[in-house]
């Protein structure tokens, strides 16, 4: 959906980055999505544009709810959905990503979901196959239809995005949910502070123009960095993506960052907390906190399912125009 550069594969027919897509196509998306959420809720009939068609599952890391709910929306639309089991696969008996991949796009599947440890595999795939390749989460690089689905609900509870004070807070060098939401909700007018210790948040970071041309504010200070916030976005520190350790000790971060109620009252007054999940209860949420009323995380997850079928459905149009 973005604009495809020279040597990049057709980005009309995938989702591979938020980055490089104006407000007008996320605004599009997100409208699609509300309007796929409210057919869901009520008893309303909605189209079919994936009947008879596949949408194949290619994980290539671990995950329970982005491929389940990609699994729903896909079904939702009327999909056959393969869910393509990599570890069982020939990509264990050393074929390489391309030669897997051009066997299943012989298939002929309508999209191809990708995750993959390593940043811009999903783009590698949309070069070797003639369906829309969808990005599921690429190393530290993008995870689109996260950074939509956040967007969704946050749109949801403030009835706006623009000027909405979002704190990003933890791990934001390995995240690529943090990367898709940098980008995403930049362009739509929030303005972000990263939060967490300098080795998770390097100062440099507030030197990137993100969505919209937009930079953040960095703060290594918890308190300081949420003060006034009306969204305080928790993420997960991702220990699988790093080659060594980049803080002292769990303990110490919980100290430090750890977010819970009391601490949350140095945000806004009606401050909300969002997390992409998993989270680890007692790290950097407290339990308490997560099953509160000031916390969006399973509204999050509900609005997965309308917001990849927005992608799914808007994929499909395009790719048979
Ligand atoms: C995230 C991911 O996999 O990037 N989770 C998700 O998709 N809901 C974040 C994480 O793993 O911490």
């Amino acid at each position: 959906m973005t604009h495809a550069g020279a040597g990049q594969p057709n980005a009309s027919r995938h989702l591979l980055t938020i980055e490089g897509m104006s407000r007008e196509q996320i605004l599009m998306l997100l409208g699609r999505a509300r309007q796929f959420k409210s057919a869901l809720d009520g008893t309303d009939r909605f189209p079919s544009p994936l009947a008879g068609r596949v949408v194949v599952n290619l994980f290539f890391e671990n995950s329970t709810r982005t491929r389940t709910s990609f699994e729903m929306a896909a079904r939702r639309l009327g999909a056959e959905v393969v869910n393509f089991d990599i570890p069982s696969s020939s990509v264990k008996k050393g074929e390489t990503i391309e030669d897997t991949v051009e066997t299943l796009g012989a298939m002929g599947p309508e999209v191809i979901i990708v995750r993959h440890s390593a940043a811009g595999v999903p783009a590698l795939i949309a070069r070797h196959v003639r369906g829309s390749v969808v990005n599921a989460g690429d190393g530290s690089h993008e995870h689109p239809t996260q950074a939509l689905l956040d967007a969704l609900t946050i749109s949801e509870q403030f009835g706006r995005i623009d000027g909405v004070k979002v704190a990003m807070v933890g791990d934001i060098l390995h995240s690529r949910v943090a990367r898709s939401n940098l980008w995403c909700l930049g362009a739509l007018g929030a303005s972000i502070t990263l939060v967490g210790p300098t080795s998770l948040v390097p100062d440099g970071l507030a030197d990137v123009p993100w969505g919209g041309g937009r930079t953040a504010r960095v703060c290594h200070d918890l308190a300081e960095g949420i003060r006034g916030a009306d969204v305080v976005y928790l993420l997960r520190i991702q220990t699988e993506r790093m080659k060594q350790a980049m803080f002292p000790s769990v303990g110490e971060y919980r100290r430090l960052y750890g977010m819970d109620s009391q601490r949350l009252s140095h945000a806004g007054p009606k401050a909300v907390v969002m997390h992409p999940g998993p989270f680890n209860r007692g790290i950097e949420i407290s339990g308490e906190l997560a099953d509160s009323d000031r916390s969006l995380i399973l509204r999050q997850v509900a609005n997965g399912v309308p917001t990849r079928m927005a992608v799914l459905a808007t994929l499909a149009e395009g790719a048979r125009r």
